[in-house]
């Protein structure tokens, strides 16, 4: 069993970027991230403040707009629309979830698709489904990374994607079959999970139910990835049951220290992308 190390990965990627965006500040350009904050959620606060810290160690000009949870969806759009013209914004990051009096929606469609570094604008997202170059979703951007630097190659293997969010498994069910993997997609309403986990030879699973995945649930070698955060004694960890599952695995992901860092690296990487295209 080997582990997929997504904390190294990450380092390795961020240093690149830091070298990007110094070559970049030599031509006269810094690249700049914008984030929208609304509310109090903590996790969504200490994501935010992961990104930012990220964006700092990087060289990458970061700012917060922190809004309370009572604002109006007008003063989220009239904010959106100023980063939206603003030349030293290259991204653009609204955290989710939203309040519930806000159309999220509303506020993804809103963003410059040229800045929408999460890639949840529908344009970003049809152009996934249609396999053409745009803004993908960071998480399973980073899944995708992660297979490669391991050599892992995902075509003609039986894959199964465990939940279908639009930031994480539809874009990543998108991106493997534009990798030509056989992919299944489980959610809520399937029934006999297991009967689709045990046919998988790469298992991604992203629900945030701690234990959801048992060793019975798992093929021998296969390759399990998991995207699970879950809070538990105080400690965090995925949706797979690392202890029994692992040894079964040719690889797997350890939780914490496996996708979640790759997430920011991908959205250091694709702020960098959005600001190379701009400055073209
Ligand atoms: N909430 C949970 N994950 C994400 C993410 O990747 N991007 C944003 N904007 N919000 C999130």
């Amino acid at each position: 069993m080997t582990l997929l190390d997504g904390k190294t990965l990450s380092q390795l990627i961020q240093k690149e970027i830091q070298k990007e965006t110094e070559r970049l500040k030599k031509d006269g350009v810094t690249v700049g991230l914008a984030v929208i904050l609304v509310g109090d959620d903590s996790a969504s606060h200490l994501y935010v403040k992961m990104k930012e810290k990220a964006c700092e160690n990087a060289g990458i000009y970061s700012v917060v707009h922190k809004m309370p949870s009572s604002i109006s969806e007008e003063n989220i759009l009239e904010t959106i629309a100023l980063m939206n013209k603003n030349h030293n914004i290259d991204g653009i990051l609204v955290q989710l979830p939203l309040p519930r009096h806000v159309n999220q929606t509303k506020i993804i469609e809103a963003i410059d698709p040229a800045k929408d570094v999460d890639g949840f604008h529908p344009f970003n997202v049809g152009r996934l489904v249609s396999g053409l170059d745009g803004f993908v979703p960071c998480t399973p951007l980073g899944v995708m990374r992660l297979l490669e630097y391991y050599k892992i190659d995902v075509k003609g293997l039986n894959a199964c994607v465990v939940g279908a969010s639009n930031i994480v498994g539809k874009p990543m069910m998108n991106l493997l079959l534009n990798s030509f993997a056989t992919v299944d997609i489980c959610h809520i309403h399937t029934k006999d999970l297991a009967s689709h986990t045990k046919k998988a030879d790469l298992l991604i699973v992203g629900v945030g139910k701690a234990g959801l995945i048992t060793k019975e649930m798992v093929k021998d070698d296969a390759i399990v990835i998991d995207i699970g955060v879950n809070h538990v004694d105080g400690k965090l960890i995925g949706d797979v049951d690392f202890g029994n599952v692992s040894p079964k695995c040719s690889f797997i992901t350890p939780v914490p220290g496996g996708v979640g860092p790759m997430t920011i690296a991908m959205l250091l990487s694709n702020t960098i992308k959005a600001a190379k295209s701009r400055k073209q």
